[in-house]
């Protein structure tokens, strides 16, 4: 089978007309899914962004996570509760956080999960100059930076235990290779941030709880090979973590139509 890989497609900016483009553009590569790693839109949009793609690829297979821009001007139930009724109503839409392995071929299978920073740096300097507690009600309402870090940890954890489960299953069902789509890069290899607040950018580029998790399990399993597809960072990378880990990120556009970080994957 042949997927699509889109991630950080940002259509907030241009959303008007962005999303016929996005819908030509997947059509034009004649493939059988689309893998979208977060960021689709903002939590005003990302629903009638997915809605759109779900409707107007109908004999396509749309496997996706959202990512921290998804969320924004909304509670995140709220934004939850819009995705459980799209998926319902529109069967080739698969948002991965709220299912198990799923088969792609014989022996392949992918998972994800939305994924969300682990925070593990000593100060929240960095954090003050992102955007997401402001801009996601339930961060916003909470009294203080320091709640806010933990509720960031506490939701990098819940996605590394969701995984650790989602991974353990699609092992135990037999799968060679296991796709896993999250919108944060579970790996630090994968940010090429330098100079002198790297170690705190990182912290905010990385869901490493996650990249435990998945390195406990995989060297367990070396017959096994995880293919982790991430967005997020903006950086077009593809690090080699282990004998069967690999974990890729790729580009954004914000403004412009052409998808200048698709990715063609033959599976
Ligand atoms: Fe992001």
């Amino acid at each position: 089978m042949r997927a699509l890989w889109l991630t950080d497609t940002h259509t907030t900016f241009s959303f008007l007309w962005k999303k016929y483009s996005l819908v030509k553009y997947i059509k034009n590569k004649k493939v059988d899914a689309v893998i979208i790693t977060g960021d689709i839109s903002n939590g005003l949009f990302v629903d009638y962004i997915l809605y759109y793609l779900a409707s107007h690829l109908r004999n396509i297979e749309i496997y996706f996570v959202i990512g921290n821009h998804d969320l924004w001007f909304r509670d995140i139930e709220d934004v939850y509760d819009d995705l459980r009724k799209l998926t319902e109503t529109y069967k080739n839409l698969h948002w991965l956080t709220e299912k198990d392995a799923i088969e792609l071929t014989k022996d392949v299978a992918i998972i994800g999960n939305d994924g969300w920073y682990s925070c593990r740096v000593d100060n929240d300097f960095e954090y003050k100059f992102t955007f997401d507690w402001m801009l996601i009600n339930d961060f916003r309402k909470m009294k203080s930076m320091e709640e806010r870090i933990e509720a960031f940890k506490q939701k990098s954890l819940e996605s590394a235990k969701d995984i650790e489960g989602k991974l353990i299953n699609a092992i135990d069902a037999g799968y060679k290779t296991i796709f896993l789509a999250t919108h944060v890069p579970p790996f630090k290899e994968t940010n090429m941030n330098t100079g002198w607040f790297a170690e705190t950018r990182n912290a905010y580029d990385t869901n490493d709880y996650m990249g435990e998790s998945i390195k406990k399990i995989m060297s367990k399993h070396p017959e096994k090979n995880l293919i982790c597809l991430s967005g997020h960072t903006h950086y077009n990378v593809s690090a080699k973590i282990s004998n069967n880990i690999e974990c890729r990120t790729n580009k954004a556009n914000y403004f412009s139509v052409r998808f200048a970080n698709e990715e063609l994957i033959n599976i």
